[in-house]
């Protein structure tokens, strides 16, 4: 199983803090946020990594991360973004290194309280297709957002003005092999991106989209109010009094 972070874009969402950084560099309580998804996929027994990164600050990557030894790891993995053209365009960077495996892909802005060893496993397991990670939240028109019928996923909504449930789709997707052929057919949306609802929509169709929904907290941080909210859910996980 390969695990591959996405950790490109502009934070345009946390100007000024991202007009001399990255998002990803930005300090979480007493890590910088990047350190987060990696310390996911490594505790789910996951060290075959590549981040996929651009813009301007990209070199504080290697200068931050250099071979991962700080995460027990012996290498990682870089890929360049030249521009944003959304998540998916993002993951299809990584189809050289994937090479034919099974993947975890996680947002560079995506937090959990606990540890998605169980789902990764049920991945494993899986014959085929995608599965994504669910939660409830109190705001799910800033997310991609599922319908159901029954405990099936029938639809995934980018950012609804009326939701049709109150789940999110995390930033953790799991996928095999196929999620590049249909990254491939995929046109840019109206923000100009290549959206990954679009291809969670695809898998939907196949009849080949599980899913789970996390415990513990899942937070993202790509607004303030997130970025706030991240600090203090990780400052309380580790027992931090202030
Ligand atoms: C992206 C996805 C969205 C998902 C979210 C999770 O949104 O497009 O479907 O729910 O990440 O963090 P973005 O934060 O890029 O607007």
């Amino acid at each position: 199983m390969k695990g591959i972070i996405l950790a490109g874009g502009l934070g345009t969402r946390l100007f000024p803090l991202t007009k001399i950084t990255n998002k990803h560099l930005l300090p979480i309580y007493d890590k910088p946020m990047i350190y987060y998804p990696i310390r996911t996929l490594v505790d789910a027994g996951i060290t075959d990594i590549m981040v996929v990164t651009g813009g301007d600050h990209a070199g504080n990557f290697l200068r931050l991360l250099g071979n991962g030894q700080e995460f027990g790891l012996k290498a990682i993995n870089y890929a360049y973004q030249e521009k944003e053209g959304g998540i998916a365009e993002a993951l299809s960077l990584a189809e050289y290194f994937a090479d034919g495996d099974k993947m975890v892909v996680i947002l560079g802005d995506n937090l959990i309280e606990g540890s998605i060893k169980k789902e990764v496993r049920e991945f494993a397991e899986q014959e085929k297709g995608a599965r994504i990670m669910l939660k409830e939240v109190e705001d799910p028109q800033r997310f991609g957002v599922p319908e159901l019928e029954g405990d099936r996923i029938v639809r995934i909504e980018e950012k609804p003005q009326d939701p049709k449930s109150p789940y999110a789709v995390t930033g953790i997707y799991m996928y095999d092999e196929q999620v590049f052929d249909l990254i491939k057919t995929l046109e840019p949306s109206e923000r100009g991106e290549l959206e990954i609802t679009d291809v969670n929509n695809m898998y939907i169709e196949k009849g080949q989209l599980r899913y789970s929904v996390l415990d513990g907290w899942w937070t993202d941080a790509g607004t303030f109010k997130s970025l706030m909210r991240a600090g203090k859910l990780v400052a309380e996980r580790e027992g931090v009094q202030y």
